[in-house]
């Protein structure tokens, strides 16, 4: 495939998992009737202690606008990378400090660097909604897509960067929806053409945490120690904080001091800030988590194998498989409340991806697909 760097598109929101009301309505189901596979979180349910936290939450009194708590526990949780309280900015949910950043980037630019981001597609739909709500361009690096995954081509990106002069460089890692992780090498040269020209790389990793490889593949180090790299965590997904919504940036000083200017005050609530402190101090919380995805993972690879589908390798919580009609599948599981993400708007018209949730959970949904798939076949 070739790389393109389109603008024209007029503006409109980008498409996210997650049940949405009006659809239940039209199904006649209820919330908690369904089983939501279509948003990738941590599949244990928020930490314990968080219920009794935001329970003792005074609702009558603001929230710190500082989140200097929260931003303290964050930066010890990474202290072996050597991430101090300077290096972080908590936010309302990752996507609010992904729209920092172009606000940031876009609007007031960089050094030498275009009112542009570089996006390695299909990717997480906000990249594209972010950049051009705040007047960017998005010049786009698509994947190869073989039997094997979807990986791409490093050098093209390097020279895209040196062609573009994007003030952004977007990685997500691991990317949404394919899984694929990008190995350390490869994103410490992006790193290096991001500071060629000025720009920043900025290393979305709200899956890292529920990866096997969780340890191996993070860019925290390098956007505690280098300039140009921002690395994003989403508390949301790896604590299962959906409805509270909650994630942080690590990266220089300078970049923090600047999303920061531009962030309104209390936009993280309080809620969500006593949650936060409850979660990061929770023990064996992720271990356990990477072993559910895990197990899960692997039944629902096994179980779909034996239907003849072969999911991508996936290095997150979520698994990419190729269905056929992705769109129809997943229409038809949503009217039994089970909902898949349909990937057409990702530019995957055929797969769903399929958020981990625990094993039993798995296996309802993988009977479902036997029999739908089943009662299509011809007879
Ligand atoms: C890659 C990626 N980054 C960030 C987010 C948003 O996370 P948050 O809830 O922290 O805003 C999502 C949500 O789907 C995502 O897929």
């Amino acid at each position: 495939m070739q790389p393109d760097s389109a603008n024209s598109a007029p503006l409109s929101r980008p498409v996210h998992g997650g049940i949405k009301e009006e659809e239940l309505r039209a199904l006649g189901l209820r919330m908690e009737d369904c089983l939501d596979f279509s948003a990738s979180v941590s599949p244990l349910g928020a930490p314990e202690g968080v219920q009794e936290a935001i329970a003792a939450v005074d609702l009558a009194a603001y929230p710190d606008p500082h989140c200097l708590a929260l931003t303290e526990a964050a930066a010890d949780h990474h202290a072996v990378d050597g991430v101090t309280a300077d290096n972080v900015i908590v936010g309302n949910g990752s996507t609010e400090i992904i729209h920092l950043l172009t606000r940031a980037y876009m609007e007031e630019r960089l050094g030498g660097c275009s009112a542009s981001a570089l996006l390695l597609t299909p990717t997480y739909g906000e990249y594209d909604g972010a950049v051009r709500i705040s007047g960017g361009q998005a010049h786009t690096l698509p994947a190869t897509r073989n039997e094997g995954g979807f990986t791409w081509d490093t050098a093209a990106a390097e020279r895209l960067i040196s062609q573009h002069r994007p003030a952004l460089t977007f990685v997500c890692n691991p990317n949404n929806p394919t899984g694929a992780l990008m190995a350390p090498e490869e994103l410490r040269a992006l790193a290096e053409s991001a500071q060629s020209i000025g720009g920043l790389l900025v290393v979305d990793e709200a899956y890292i945490n529920l990866s096997d490889r969780w340890m191996e593949g993070s860019a925290v180090g390098m956007a505690a120690s280098l300039g140009s790299v921002v690395a994003l965590r989403s508390m949301t997904k790896d604590y299962a904080l959906t409805a509270l919504r909650l994630g942080y940036a690590v990266a220089a000083p300078p970049v923090i001091a600047r999303l920061g200017a531009l962030q309104p005050d209390w936009s993280v609530n309080g809620l969500a800030q006593a949650a936060g402190m409850v979660a990061l101090a929770a023990d064996g919380y992720l271990d356990r988590a990477r072993e559910t995805v895990a197990a899960s993972r692997d039944r629902v690879v096994e179980r779909l194998g034996a239907l003849g589908i072969r999911c991508y390798p996936t290095a997150a919580n979520f698994v990419l498989a190729p269905v056929g009609d992705a769109a129809g599948l997943r229409d038809r599981l949503a009217r039994r409340g089970l909902f898949v993400r349909d990937c057409t708007s990702f530019g995957l018209p055929d797969c769903i991806r399929i958020g981990l949730r625990p094993v039993d959970d798995c296996i309802r949904l993988t009977d479902a697909i036997a029999e739908l798939l089943n009662d299509t076949k011809p007879a």
